[in-house]
C-alpha cells in the first residue's frame, strides 16, 4: 500500500510537456519553414472570388477637379470601380474618431500615394491594370512633406501635444555648470512583414459578412466594416489564424483594406480578395514617426545632470491615427533610465501631406531613449569622458531614494538597470575591450573602431488605461482535448504557443493537448490590438482566469463524488489526486460531463495599479519596467563610411521567462530590426511628396551578412516580475528594439576618434554610410 501523504504524492517526478518556463518552439515554426502554415493568401477561393486594387493619386495635396473613370470601367474584367460615395454609411476609418481619415479620397487629396477609389476585377491583374486609366484633373495645393515644411506653413498639428514637466527645467536650466544645445534628426521606418497587407471577405445572408484579415487589431477592423456599412458589431466577424509580421503595421493599417472588401462584398454579394503587392503597400501605408529632437541639457561637471528640456517634433503624415499615443510614449522614454531633476518634454505632432504614420516596434519608445541617449553623449564629450561613466551618474536611484521619479510623476520601483550594467559591463569585458579600441584607433588610419554600452527600460502597459483588458474562451471537451481561443494575434512573435503553455500548465496537462484556435471576433470579443508588447500580459492572464473556473468545477465535482475536500484534490502531470486516488485528467473529465458540469469558460483580465491623467501629465501608466542593456562593437572604414557590427553582447530582462526559447528570438530579432532603423534603412520622399524609397531595391533592410559577426544574447536569469503577472514573466515584444542604440553610438564613437574625440559627432539616424562618411568628413574639417 502507498504510505506516502498526499503532500508528497502531489510533488512527484514525472512533469507535463511544455509548461510554463521551458524552452519550446514556436508552435507553427516548422510550418513557417516546410510552407505548411497558412497565411490568407494561401486559402482555396471559392468559386467567384474577385480581386481589388486601390487607384491612386500622385498629388502631395490637391483639390481633385474631376474623376473620369470610365476607362478603368471598360477594362475587360472589371465589375465595378468604387469611390468615396459607394461607402453605404459613413467614409471614415479614423482609428482615433477624429473624422479625419477617409476610406477613399473625396474631393481632396492630402498625400501621393492616397487611394481615390478601388477597382474590382475578375482577376488581380485585371484590377491592377485598369487602376492605372483613370483620368484625374487635380487643382494643386501648397504642400509641406517633412516637420521643418510644415513648421513653416504654420505648424499644423494632427492631435493635440503634450507636456510632461517635473520641477522647472526652464528656471534651473541657466543655473546649471553647464549647458549643451543641439538637435537629431530620427529617420521613420518601413515595416517590410513578409507578409504584405491582405484582406479576403466573404458575404453572408441578410447584414452578415465575415472577413479574414491579416491585423494586430480584428476587433478594430471589424468595428471600421460595420461603421462603414452601416451595420450593428453583431454582423461582422473577423478572423485571423497569423499575420506573416505585424511589428505595429498592421494595427490600424489594414482596415481600408477589409473595408473595401467587405463594401464590394456585400455590393456584389461575392467573395472579394484584397492583396496590395508590395509597392503599393509601401507607398500606401503609414510607417515609423521621424522625430526632430531638438535638446537643452544642463549638468554639472561631473556630468550629472540638472535639468532637461527637450522637443520631439513628429511627422505624422495627413491625419491622427495612433500619432498622439505615439508622439506620448516617445515623451515617456525620452527619460531613458535616467533621472532628470528638472525636466520640461513637449511633442509635437506635425501634419504633413505624407502617408499617416503608424505604430512601430516601440511605438515612439526607440525614438525618445534615441534623444536621451544623444544627450548622454554630449555630455561625455564635452567633458572628454566615456559615455558609460555619464550612464551610470544618471541612472534612476532606488525606490524610496530622491532620485526615483520620472517626468510622468510614476515612481519608479523596480530598478534593476545598475545591477544588470554592471553585470554586462563585466561579462562583456566592456572596459578592457574599450581601451583596446582606443590604442587600436590611435594606431589606425583608415579603419577606426567604437564601442558603446547602452541601457533600455521600457514602460509595459497601453498608455491608454482601457486598453489593458482581455479575454479568454477555454472549452475542455469530452476526450480531455483543450481548445484554446483569445483576443491576442499571432504575428510570429510566439504569443499563441506562450498562451498554450499557460494552459498546460494551469491544468498540468501535456501541451499537444492544447489547440490553438484562429483569433476571432466571435469568440472573445471587445479585445485590445495585440500590441504595446502587453500580447502575453493579458492574454496569458484572461487564459488562466478561464481555467482556473474550469478547475474550480471540477474541483468541487472531484470532492462531492470522492467525498473528499477540495484541499485532498491537486492537479498533477496529466492526473488529478483525489484523496488517496490519482485518476487520469481525461477520465476526470469524462465523469464531469456526464455529472453536467460546465467544461467551458470564458476568462478575463484587467491590469491592476495603472492610471494617467494626460490634461495633468500625472499618473502611473506603466504597470512596470522592462530593463536590459548591449554592448557593441563596431569598425568603419573612413575612407567610403562603411561599417560592419563586429560583435554585440545583451544582457536582457524578461523577469521570469515562460520561454526562454522564444524570448531570445524576440532579442535577436528586435536587436537587428532597430540596427536596420538606425543604420541602412532610410525613407526618401522626393519634393513631389513622392516616396522614392518604396521597394527593396531602394530600401535596405538588414541582410543575414548585416548581422553581428558575434552576437551573445543572454536572459537576466535572477529577474522575477515584482508584480503578479504571468508566472512572474515579464514582456518581451518592443523592449529589445531599444539595445541597438548601442550601435548608433558606437557608430558615433569610431567617427569621433577621427577628430580625437574631441567633439561629438551628432550623428543622425539612419547613419547610412554616407552619412558616416560626411561625418568622418566634419570630423575632419573641424578644428
Ligand atoms: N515579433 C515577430 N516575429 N513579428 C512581429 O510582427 N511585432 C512586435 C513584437 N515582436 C512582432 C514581433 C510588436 S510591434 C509587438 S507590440 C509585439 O511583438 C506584440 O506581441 P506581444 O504583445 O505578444 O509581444
Ligand atoms: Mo507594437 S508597435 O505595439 O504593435
Amino acid at each position: 500500500m502507498d504510505t506516502s501523504t498526499f503532500e508528497e504524492r502531489k510533488t512527484i517526478a514525472t512533469t507535463i510537456r511544455g509548461g510554463m518556463h521551458r524552452n519550446l518552439r514556436h508552435d507553427s515554426a516548422h510550418k513557417h519553414v516546410a510552407g505548411s502554415a497558412d497565411y490568407i493568401d494561401d486559402m482555396p477561393e471559392p468559386a467567384g472570388t474577385l480581386h481589388a486594387a486601390l487607384g491612386l493619386t500622385d498629388r502631395a495635396h490637391a483639390e481633385i477637379v474631376s474623376m473620369d473613370l470610365s476607362a478603368v470601367e471598360a477594362y475587360p474584367g472589371v465589375v465595378c470601380v468604387l469611390t468615396a460615395r459607394d461607402m453605404p454609411h459613413s467614409n471614415d476609418i479614423s482609428p482615433s474618431h477624429l473624422d479625419d481619415e477617409p476610406v477613399l479620397a473625396e474631393g481632396l487629396v492630402e498625400f501621393h500615394g492616397q487611394a481615390a477609389f478601388a477597382v474590382i476585377a475578375e482577376t488581380r491583374d485585371a484590377a491592377r491594370r485598369a487602376a492605372r486609366h483613370a483620368k484625374i484633373v487635380y487643382n494643386d495645393l501648397p504642400h509641406a512633406i517633412d516637420v521643418v515644411e510644415a513648421r513653416e506653413a504654420g505648424g499644423k498639428l494632427v492631435t493635440k501635444p503634450l507636456t510632461l514637466s517635473r520641477g522647472d527645467a526652464i528656471h534651473e536650466m541657466p543655473n546649471a555648470p553647464r549647458r549643451v544645445k543641439g538637435e537629431m534628426r530620427i529617420g521613420g521606418q518601413e515595416h517590410f512583414y513578409l507578409e504584405s497587407h491582405i484582406a479576403f471577405a466573404i458575404p453572408g445572408e441578410d447584414d452578415d459578412i465575415t472577413v479574414w484579415s491579416s491585423t494586430q487589431h480584428p476587433s478594430e477592423v471589424q468595428h471600421m466594416v460595420a461603421h462603414v456599412l452601416g451595420v450593428p458589431s453583431n454582423a461582422v466577424t473577423v478572423q485571423v489564424r497569423r499575420m506573416g509580421g505585424g511589428f505595429g503595421g498592421k494595427e490600424t493599417q489594414g482596415n481600408q483594406f477589409a473595408v473595401i472588401a467587405a463594401v464590394a462584398a456585400k455590393k456584389l454579394n461575392r467573395p472579394v480578395k484584397f492583396r496590395p503587392d508590395r509597392d503599393e503597400d509601401m507607398a500606401c501605408t503609414g510607417k515609423r514617426h521621424d522625430f526632430l529632437v531638438e535638446y537643452e541639457v544642463g549638468f554639472d561637471d561631473d556630468g550629472r545632470i540638472h535639468a532637461v528640456n527637450a522637443t520631439f517634433a513628429a511627422r505624422c503624415g495627413y491625419s491622427s491615427d495612433l500619432s498622439g499615443p505615439v508622439t506620448d510614449r516617445a515623451l515617456f522614454h525620452a527619460d531613458g533610465a535616467y533621472f532628470y531633476p528638472h525636466v520640461r518634454l513637449t511633442s509635437e505632432p506635425l501634419k504633413t501631406n505624407t502617408v499617416s504614420n503608424t505604430a512601430y516596434r516601440g511605438f515612439g519608445g526607440p525614438q525618445g531613449i534615441v534623444g536621451a541617449e544623444r544627450m548622454i553623449e554630449e555630455i561625455a564629450y564635452a567633458l572628454g569622458k566615456d559615455t558609460l561613466e555619464i550612464r551610470k551618474l544618471n541612472f534612476y536611484g532606488e525606490k524610496g531614494s530622491d532620485r526615483d521619479l520620472t517626468p510622468y510623476h510614476q515612481q519608479v520601483e523596480d530598478n534593476v538597470i545598475g545591477k544588470l550594467v554592471a553585470e554586462l559591463e563585466t561579462s562583456a569585458e566592456y572596459q578592457k575591450r574599450r581601451a583596446n579600441i582606443l590604442a587600436f584607433n590611435a594606431g589606425s588610419r583608415i579603419i577606426r573602431k567604437g564601442i558603446a554600452l547602452t541601457p533600455v527600460k521600457f514602460g509595459i502597459s497601453f498608455t491608454m488605461t482601457a486598453f489593458n483588458q482581455a479575454g479568454a474562451l477555454v472549452h475542455v471537451y469530452q476526450d480531455g482535448s483543450i481548445h484554446l481561443n483569445h483576443g491576442g494575434t499571432e504575428m510570429g512573435q510566439g504569443l499563441y504557443t506562450k498562451i498554450a503553455q499557460v494552459l498546460a500548465d494551469s491544468f498540468q496537462v501535456d501541451i499537444d493537448r492544447v489547440k490553438i484556435t484562429a483569433t476571432t471576433t466571435g469568440k472573445v470579443p471587445n479585445t485590445s490590438a495585440t500590441a504595446a508588447s502587453s500580447g502575453t500580459d493579458l492574454n496569458g492572464m484572461a487564459a488562466a482566469d478561464a481555467a482556473r473556473q474550469i478547475k474550480e468545477r471540477l474541483v468541487a465535482f472531484a470532492a462531492e463524488r470522492w467525498q473528499t475536500t477540495p484541499d485532498k484534490i491537486a492537479f498533477v502531470p496529466n492526473h488529478v489526486l483525489i484523496g488517496e486516488e490519482r485518476v487520469p485528467f481525461n477520465d476526470l473529465v469524462k465523469l464531469a460531463y456526464f455529472a453536467r458540469i460546465q467544461l467551458s469558460a470564458a476568462g478575463f483580465y484587467k491590469t491592476p495599479k495603472i492610471h494617467w491623467d494626460r490634461t495633468t501629465g500625472r499618473g502611473t501608466p506603466f504597470y512596470y519596467f522592462a530593463y536590459g542593456a548591449a554592448v557593441s562593437e563596431v569598425s568603419i572604414d573612413t575612407l567610403t563610411g562603411e561599417y560592419m557590427v563586429e560583435r554585440v553582447d545583451v544582457l536582457h530582462d524578461v523577469g521570469r521567462s515562460l520561454n526562454p526559447a522564444i524570448d531570445i528570438g524576440q532579442i535577436e530579432g528586435g536587436f537587428v530590426q532597430g540596427m536596420g532603423w538606425l543604420t541602412t534603412e532610410e525613407l526618401w520622399w522626393d519634393a513631389k511628396g513622392r516616396l522614392r524609397t518604396h521597394a527593396p531595391s531602394t530600401y535596405k533592410i538588414p541582410l543575414a551578412s548585416d548581422r553581428p559577426k558575434i552576437f551573445n544574447v543572454k536572459l537576466a536569469d535572477w529577474s522575477e516580475n515584482g508584480e503578479e503577472t504571468i508566472g512572474r514573466s515579464k514582456a518581451v515584444g518592443e523592449p529589445p528594439f531599444n539595445l541597438p542604440i548601442s550601435v548608433l553610438e558606437a557608430i558615433s564613437m569610431a567617427v569621433a576618434s577621427v577628430g580625437d574625440y574631441r567633439q561629438c559627432p551628432r550623428l543622425d539616424a539612419p547613419a547610412t554610410p554616407e552619412r558616416v562618411l560626411m561625418a568622418v568628413e566634419r570630423m575632419r574639417a573641424a578644428p
